[in-house]
């Protein structure tokens, strides 16, 4: 998923390259960014915040719930697409590979694969090893021959990966359309910095969401029993904790619709009655009907998304799907 949590800056560069237990922390948090930064979004003319504040515990919970949903198609549907073609996809990725893991959270979906494409060292990548830790340590008894390396850094904005994780066959694994959540403009820039980051024998392995009809994309994210609405309307108990807003959850309401022209589902907060929300150093008043856009969740068509690759300098693309068309694993070489 997107990097999580809060905004990060580079640790000191003797830290960069400190290796302790088989973690490496690049990032420590940066509170005064934190705060004008949300301040800067809170009281733009259309309010936003960044969609990496979904995620404190509770919102990480929470979408991991939301990943269990019948309505949340997503999660399933790339695992079936997985189950169904292991044999071609780890052929087309090759065995033995360097696999990083990007957002990998609790390495579950990384784990899978690992009796197929049989790798060499598995290198999962979050905001904070942390998240990373009990995961890591229960792979490491299932795969004792496995060199494993957690590495905490922001990857959404730089992919200087540390010296210890080896350059040659590295295969970027980005799952559950997580790309979605950057704009088709970041996503091409990430996607370049994932082509220099692989080297002249890598690649990438990555889910896409495909575009659908409104109503299915729409009940996906506005689910029956609330989850996904909990999940959205927690992010105002986090900017309390971050910021010190006074934001009541009880005052908002959670909004997700298709916007075909972005091609993009959008999550947005939207004030129930008129609201003044204050914290320390600044103040919004939204007006009844008034919201806050927390989340878009891009969906691609399968030449456009092969034209980002393309952009990105990528070359041999191998792709796989679910009988429904709604889900597409890609494997693009480097090349
Ligand atoms: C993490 N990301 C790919 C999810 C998505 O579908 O955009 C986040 C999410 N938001 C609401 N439901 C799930």
């Amino acid at each position: 998923m997107i990097a999580k949590i809060t905004s990060h800056h580079r640790a000191p560069s003797a830290l960069q390259q400190t290796v302790q237990n088989g973690f490496i922390q690049l990032y420590q948090s940066d509170d005064e960014a934190i705060r004008k930064e949300l301040a800067a979004g809170l009281t733009a003319p259309q309010a936003h915040t960044s969609p990496k504040y979904l995620y404190d515990a509770l919102g990480s919970k929470l979408f991991a719930a939301i990943c269990a949903l019948p309505e949340y198609y997503p999660t399933r549907t790339e695992a079936a697409v997985f189950d169904a073609h292991l044999h071609e996809i780890s052929r087309s990725a090759g065995r033995g590979c360097t696999l990083i893991d990007l957002g990998a959270g609790n390495c579950e979906k990384a784990a899978r694969l690992f009796p197929a494409l049989q790798p060499v060292q598995y290198v999962p990548v979050d905001i904070s090893v942390e998240f990373l830790r009990e995961a890591v340590e229960l792979l490491r008894c299932r795969y004792p021959h496995v060199s494993m390396i957690g590495v905490g850094m922001d990857f959404s904005s730089e992919l200087d990966l540390p010296e210890q994780v080896r350059d040659e066959r590295r295969l970027f694994f980005y799952p559950g359309s997580s790309l979605g959540n950057y704009t088709p403009e970041e996503a091409a820039a990430f996607l370049g910095r994932v082509r220099d980051a692989c080297g002249r024998d890598g690649g990438l392995l990555i889910g896409i969401d495909l575009v659908k009809e409104a109503a299915l994309l729409e009940d996906a994210y506005d689910d029956a029993i609330g989850l996904t609405a909990a999940f959205n309307l927690n992010l105002l108990q986090h900017l309390n904790t971050l910021i010190g807003t006074d934001f009541n959850a009880r005052d908002w309401r959670h909004r997700a619709c298709f916007n075909a022209e972005q091609s993009r589902i959008e999550m947005h907060l939207e004030a129930r009655h008129n609201v003044t929300v204050r914290w320390p150093g600044g103040e919004r008043h939204f007006a009844a009907g008034e919201g806050i856009h927390t989340e878009n969740s891009y969906k691609y068509t399968r030449e456009r998304f092969l034209g980002l690759l393309e952009r990105a300098g990528f070359g041999k693309v191998r792709t796989w799907t679910d009988a429904r068309g709604w889900f597409m694993v890609c494997h693009a070489s480097a090349l």
